[in-house]
């Protein structure tokens, strides 16, 4: 990796920490276990890549994290609530999350379907907050919850669930990592051309580059979960077999999946090369996504 690349990304990784402790400082929680399990899987980390994403496209857009930091927040809530519940044994019944035990493995079932509950009205009331600055806030924010929702994430966990040791192919798992997965990363690439109230093409640029990148995310996940690490991963290898999880990996085979993520990785330069920005982060950012272990 790019030493330049790494320092940037530690910058943008650190600013989004520094947000997220002001607001769990400020954050009050009872009772007890609600109050551990919500900061539990929070705190934990991961890596961030969403809130990095969100900054990077505001810098470009030559804004500041600053000006997205709620956003970023509200994002990264309901990503921590959406893996919460995905690890859930009703759902993937995953042990391990961010080299951990699992919320639910900590706190039960119950105790983690709430953690999730509480991250994804956090997020709204985070969403709220931000709409009082004015339109292109509540724009932003319409998008978040868009994206999220039924016609989003939450839409391709379904598809994701249906389709378990069920035969089915290519369009149902597009449709799948489309919607469970690059959905959210669509939101952290385009709000902040609609924070700044970008023109419309602008921000279809954006958002059209967070969908490629989303899917690139996606297949990499699949890859990983075949050719990872544990240690580097901090989640279990090999569950999406197990599971008979409808994954690109599945459909198409790993060589395939392989050179799909490239092509989905030049889809995405050919996009930041339309866009009028120094977006040189960015496509640093979509190759660490192609080539990464964690
Ligand atoms: C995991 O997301 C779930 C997917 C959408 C593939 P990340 O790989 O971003 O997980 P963390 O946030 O780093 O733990
Ligand atoms: C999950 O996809 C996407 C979410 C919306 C949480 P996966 O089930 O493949 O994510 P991991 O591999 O458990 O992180
Ligand atoms: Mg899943
Ligand atoms: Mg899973
Ligand atoms: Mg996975």
């Amino acid at each position: 990796m790019d030493s330049n690349f790494k320092q940037k990304w530690e910058e943008y990784r650190s600013e989004f920490e520094n947000v997220l402790a002001d607001y769990l400082e400020r954050m009050q929680i009872r009772p007890p276990v609600l109050n551990d399990s919500f900061r539990y899987s929070l705190a934990l980390g991961g890596k961030r890549f969403r809130p990095v994403l969100m900054f990077a496209c505001a810098r470009s857009l030559g804004g500041k994290p600053g000006d997205v930091a709620g956003f970023a927040l509200a994002l990264e809530m309901l990503h921590t609530y959406s893996l919460i519940h995905d690890d859930l044994p009703a759902m993937d019944n995953d042990d391990f999350r961010r080299g951990k035990p699992s919320n639910h493995k900590v706190f039960g079932e119950g105790q983690a379907i709430l953690a999730g509950d509480a991250l994804l009205n956090e997020a709204y009331s985070v969403c709220f907050e931000e709409c009082r600055k004015g339109k292109t806030y509540l724009n932003a924010a319409a998008e978040i919850c868009k994206n999220a929702g039924v016609g989003g994430m939450i839409a391709g966990q379904a598809a994701d669930l249906f389709f378990e040791q069920k035969e089915a192919g290519k369009a149902e798992e597009d449709f799948i990592i489309l919607h469970k997965t690059a959905k959210m990363i669509v939101s952290a690439a385009v709000v902040p051309a609609l924070v700044y109230g970008a023109d419309e093409n602008i921000a279809a640029l954006f958002a059209e580059f967070g969908k490629h990148l989303g899917i690139l995310f996606q297949l990499t996940d699949d890859i990983l979960d075949v050719t990872g690490d544990f240690e580097k991963l901090g989640k279990t290898l090999g569950k999406d077999a197990s599971e008979g999880k409808l994954t690109s990996v599945r459909v198409c085979g790993l060589d395939k999946c392989k050179e799909l993520a490239e092509q989905h990785r030049n889809i995405c330069r050919q996009i930041l090369d339309d866009l009028p920005y120094d977006c040189s982060f960015l496509s640093e950012l979509t190759d660490y996504v192609l080539n990464r272990d964690a």
